[in-house]
């Protein structure tokens, strides 16, 4: 396995396995990998011929007040890791060699980044699409692979590639979720025991939501309010947002006559969470 940290390396290895006729799948990650990064990384080493997984904490998706200087990592861990998922390549650049001094551009989409966490997080996605169209750029894959746990991430790129012409598939992976259903994430290391019991309500909500609709309520208010009140009930929980919304414009609906997506934000504690669940109307 390759470890490259700088620019023109990764390029002029991507383009050596482009002329010898491979298939390049891109894995992008910000490291302190857990089983849905391992879910992507075995489904970009069944697509494409070789795998390319970037290490980056990309500063500029991070907002002032957010956990950037915090943020988990473990690299020595990571590239057991990713030895061990058959990664031909990982791109690990410091920021400097991403946003080197006179860095002035930024890759944005309007729309549907206005909704979900886009509300919350304003410049967030812009910095997501900025990183994610350089890393395009710099390992120049045939296909790219996302988790639908950020599903609005993973709408958000798809969107871009489609408006800018990009020539990558994109492909979306289903969220990878620990036993008792809690989806995985980094950011859960920054939970308590206690906390972590907490957390499991975000999930308790998705599966309240569903249940709700299968019984054929059409009203996404009663339903949202039925999930508010479920997560509240658990300690150390704040909202951010819950939203039934059409799931390819994220705007919200009015009423339940088609399948549609449930996605929330909860702070538990330190962390900031996310999940959703598509729901199909009785
Ligand atoms: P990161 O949070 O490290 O996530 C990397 C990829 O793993 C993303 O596509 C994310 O959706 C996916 N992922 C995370 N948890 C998952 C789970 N439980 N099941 C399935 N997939 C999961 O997302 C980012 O990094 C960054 O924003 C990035 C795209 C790398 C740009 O900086």
């Amino acid at each position: 396995m390759e470890l490259i940290e700088k620019i023109a390396l990764m390029r002029e290895l991507s383009e050596k396995w482009r002329g010898d006729g491979d298939i390049i799948s891109l894995v992008p990650t910000m490291g302190f990998l857990h089983e849905g990064h391992m879910e992507l990384l075995r489904v970009g080493r069944e697509k494409g011929d070789r795998v390319i997984m970037s290490i980056f904490v990309n500063p500029t998706q991070f907002g002032p007040q957010e956990d950037y200087s915090r943020y988990p990592r473990d690299t020595e861990g990571d590239l057991r890791k990713a030895r061990s998922a058959g990664v031909d390549a990982v791109f690990m650049p410091t920021v400097e060699e991403m946003y080197p001094e006179g860095f002035q551009s930024t890759v944005r989409v309007e729309g549907i980044t206005r909704y979900l966490c886009g509300g919350s997080r304003p410049g967030h996605f812009a910095g997501v699409t900025t990183v994610v169209a350089k890393l395009f750029n710099i390992t120049k894959p045939h296909l790219a692979i996302f988790g639908e746990k950020d599903y609005q991430q993973l709408g958000v790129i798809k969107q871009m590639v489609r408006d800018l012409n990009m020539d990558i598939e994109i492909i979306g992976v289903p969220t990878v979720r620990q036993r008792d259903g809690l989806a995985v994430s980094s950011r859960t290391s920054y939970l308590s025991s206690e906390e972590r019991s907490s957390a499991l309500s975000l999930k308790k909500g998705l599966d309240l939501a569903r249940a709700m609709v299968a019984e054929g309520e059409k009203e996404p208010a009663k339903i949202i309010n039925a999930v508010r009140q479920l997560i509240l009930s658990h300690p150390f929980t704040e909202i951010d947002y819950i939203t039934i919304c059409d799931p390819e414009k994220l705007t919200d609906i009015e009423i339940i006559d088609r399948p549609c997506l449930v996605a929330l934000a909860v702070k538990v504690g330190k962390a900031r969470l996310i999940d959703n669940v598509m729901v199909r109307e009785n």
